[in-house]
């Protein structure tokens, strides 16, 4: 699949995404207000084959797959279990051909298997929502990593506005794009790579379903509502979980009257509260955000993403960082003509 000119030659292509506030939320239906950002997973294919054959520029061995597949977990090498969980959800008529590059960092904390598997949902034929698209690469994911992760990464992939972050409610699977200020840089760093499995991710997501069913659904619950749960672990994931809700409305406030210095207040009570209450912080990257906030220009930050490792996000005046990656709000996931 090296024709570079042909017109059969098809691409899809899907940005990372970094999370502004909101974290550990989304499997609860709560509010979370990330953005898919100028780093792109390409695949450039040609459609119609008998099953699905894709090369990656940063792996070592190829991924073959058949259209059928019942157990994406059993798919060799590692990295093609993401794509198997694709296959698996959508059962494609026909099969594809593809090379696959990268501009996200790979385990960087920036989605970079999400949004593999959006464009390997999208090269596929995927028709529809981009609610669908993400609700079909989350089953994909959850299937593929036996990690009951949330929505919030997929829908930011598909659903990004270039200029705006999302405040999407991932119980309404509402998106509400809200224009980020032309006078801050988003900045991410990078703290230690991790993955959520073997993490205590799913007992998060344990710990939030205990809570629920002592005090009804979290997205609606209030902090005195958290307050009254008996259990003391239980009650500190529950406040996290009604606290941040709440932040998120608020940064998404004080972004719109161009309250910086709320909005990163709000980003440094986020991580205080995802490092006391639900621990999902980790000393390196407390370190880095405390780093981070002597700096001059530096509004906020924090850790972002599931946590355990990955990387912590600074919202900083124009120009104030030259460490890290500056990312942009860009559109979601698309597939592209050849020449574009
Ligand atoms: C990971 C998951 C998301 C979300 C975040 C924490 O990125 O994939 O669904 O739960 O952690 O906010």
């Amino acid at each position: 699949m090296t024709r570079g000119s042909d017109p059969t030659v098809r691409i899809a292509r899907a940005p990372g995404r970094v999370n502004l506030i909101g974290d550990h939320t989304d499997y609860t239906g709560g509010l979370v207000l990330p953005m898919a950002v100028d780093r792109w997973t390409e695949i450039r294919f040609v459609g119609g084959t008998a099953d699905v054959h894709l090369v990656s520029a940063d792996e070592a061995e190829p991924v073959t797959l058949p259209l059928s597949i019942d157990d994406p977990t059993t798919a060799r090498p590692a990295w093609g279990k993401y794509v198997a969980g694709v296959i698996s959800e959508m059962r494609p008529a026909v099969g594809i051909d593809g090379v696959i590059s990268t501009t996200i960092p790979i385990g960087g904390g920036m989605s970079s298997s999400h949004a593999l598997e959006v464009a390997v949902a999208l090269a596929l034929g995927f028709r529809g929502t981009v609610i669908e698209l993400a609700q079909l690469t989350q089953r994909a994911e959850n299937r593929a990593s036996g990690v009951p992760t949330g929505i919030m990464d997929q829908l930011s992939i598909a659903a990004g506005v270039a200029g705006h972050a999302l405040v999407i409610d991932c119980g309404a699977l509402t998106v509400d794009p809200v224009p980020m200020p032309d006078d801050v840089d988003v900045v991410v760093q990078f703290v230690a790579h991790r993955t959520l499995v073997g993490s205590a991710y799913s007992d998060r997501v344990a710990e939030c379903a205990a809570a629920e069913r002592e005090i009804g659904p979290l997205r609606e619950a209030t902090p005195d509502d958290a307050s009254r749960i008996t259990d003391d672990r239980i009650r500190r994931r529950a406040l996290h979980v009604v606290t941040e809700n709440q932040r998120v409305r608020d940064f998404a406030a004080a972004l719109a009257r161009h309250d910086l210095a709320t909005a990163g207040e709000l980003m440094v009570g986020s991580h205080e509260s995802l490092r006391d209450l639900y621990e999902t912080s980790t000393p390196q990257m407390d370190a880095a955000v405390a780093a981070l906030m002597r700096r001059p220009g530096v509004h906020g930050a924090r850790m972002t993403g599931g946590g355990f490792g990955g990387c912590v996000v600074a919202l900083t005046e124009r120009g104030a960082l030259d460490d890290g990656w500056i990312v942009h709000p860009v559109d979601g996931a698309r597939l592209v003509d050849d020449d574009a």
